[in-house]
This record gives structure tokens, C-alpha cells and sequence, in this order.
């Protein structure tokens, strides 16, 4: 079978609903990202921040997203998803090659980015991709349950 052709570019207006919808859907899995139910798809949508972010398309359909997010510091801190029938087939790696050239290309020193220690999908592929551990902030995240997760910090110098 031939490989899916990935595409990735900067977000569109066009684009908002569909990035919203795909975070409301990862947000559900309460597992990868921080952000848990109930999310308002229709605020989201209006609020997201375009500038930054790169979608990843397969036939014209949106199947990631990545966001980066610049400050007056030098570096960008990055979240991203991809939607969960898509995972595993090199959307991700396509995803953060783009941002990592994108960040380059903005004048960014690094990236940086907060991932949960049991996520290991995520980890394997930022490592892959030259992002390097860099500290771990415990019991960070308070989750719907109650539960505390700690977050394992990782950067790239550009
Ligand atoms: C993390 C995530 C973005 C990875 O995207 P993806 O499209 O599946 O990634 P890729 O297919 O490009 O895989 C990248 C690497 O990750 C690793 N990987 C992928 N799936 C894996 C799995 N299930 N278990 C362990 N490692 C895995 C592999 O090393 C892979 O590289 P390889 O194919 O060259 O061996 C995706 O799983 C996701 O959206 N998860 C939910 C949201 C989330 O966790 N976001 C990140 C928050 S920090």
C-alpha cells in the first residue's frame, strides 16, 4: 500500500472549527494533553491562535495540529495532537520537522515543551526529533479525578 501523503502548512481561518474539534477530541481521551471535558468547541474555535500553528493534512483532511507559541524570550513553547486514528503513521514527525523549521525561521533559540512521563508515544517521538529532557515539575497538573500528574520538561537548542 502507498504511504499517506502528509501535508503540513500554517493554519487557515478556515481551519478554526476543525482545530477545535480535534482538541475537543483529544481533551476526551483524558490522557495526552492537559486540557480535560467540558470544552466549549465554539469559543475555542473563535479564540484560536492561528499565528503559530501548522495543520497537518492527508487528502485534504486535517489529521494534527501543532502550535507554537513565541514570547519575548527567544523561545517557543509547542503543543500538539494528532487525531487518534492517524497516530502512529509519521504525521507527528512531520508535524514538529515543520515547526522546527518554522522556529528557525521566526528566529527562535529553542523549543520547548511539557509532556506527562507516562505519555510515551509523545517522548519517543520529541527524542526522535533532538528534543532532550531537561527537568520534571512534580505533581504539576491536578486532573478532573483528583489525581496530581508530574510533568517532564523538554527543549531543543536551535
Ligand atoms: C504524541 C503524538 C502527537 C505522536 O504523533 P504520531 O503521529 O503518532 O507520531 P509518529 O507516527 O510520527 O511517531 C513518532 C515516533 O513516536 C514513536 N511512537 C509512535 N507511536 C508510539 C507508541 N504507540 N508507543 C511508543 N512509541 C511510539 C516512534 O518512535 C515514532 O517514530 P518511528 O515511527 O520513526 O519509530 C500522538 O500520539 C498524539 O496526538 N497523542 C495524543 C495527544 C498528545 O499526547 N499530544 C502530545 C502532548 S505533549
Amino acid at each position: 500500500m502507498a504511504a499517506d501523503v502528509i501535508e503540513v502548512r500554517p493554519a487557515e481561518e478556515s481551519d478554526r472549527r476543525f482545530l477545535a474539534l480535534l482538541f475537543a477530541a483529544v481533551a476526551g481521551e483524558r490522557d495526552g494533553i492537559a486540557a480535560e471535558p467540558p470544552i466549549d468547541v465554539d469559543r475555542l474555535a473563535a479564540n484560536w491562535q492561528l499565528d503559530g500553528t501548522l495543520v497537518a493534512l492527508v487528502a485534504d483532511e486535517i489529521v494534527g495540529e501543532l502550535r507554537v507559541e513565541p514570547n519575548w524570550f527567544g523561545f517557543g513553547e509547542i503543543g500538539m495532537m494528532v487525531a487518534a486514528d492517524w497516530r502512529g503513521r509519521g504525521v507527528g514527525t512531520a508535524l514538529v520537522v515543520a515547526a522546527i523549521e518554522w522556529a528557525r525561521a521566526n528566529g527562535l533559540h529553542k523549543l520547548t515543551l511539557s509532556v506527562f512521563p507516562h505519555n510515551t508515544a509523545a517522548i519517543a517521538l520529541y527524542r526522535k526529533t533532538g528534543f532532550v529532557e531537561e527537568g520534571r515539575r512534580v505533581k504539576q497538573i491536578r486532573r478532573s479525578s483528583g489525581e496530581l500528574w508530574d510533568l517532564v520538561e523538554m527543549g531543543l537548542l536551535l
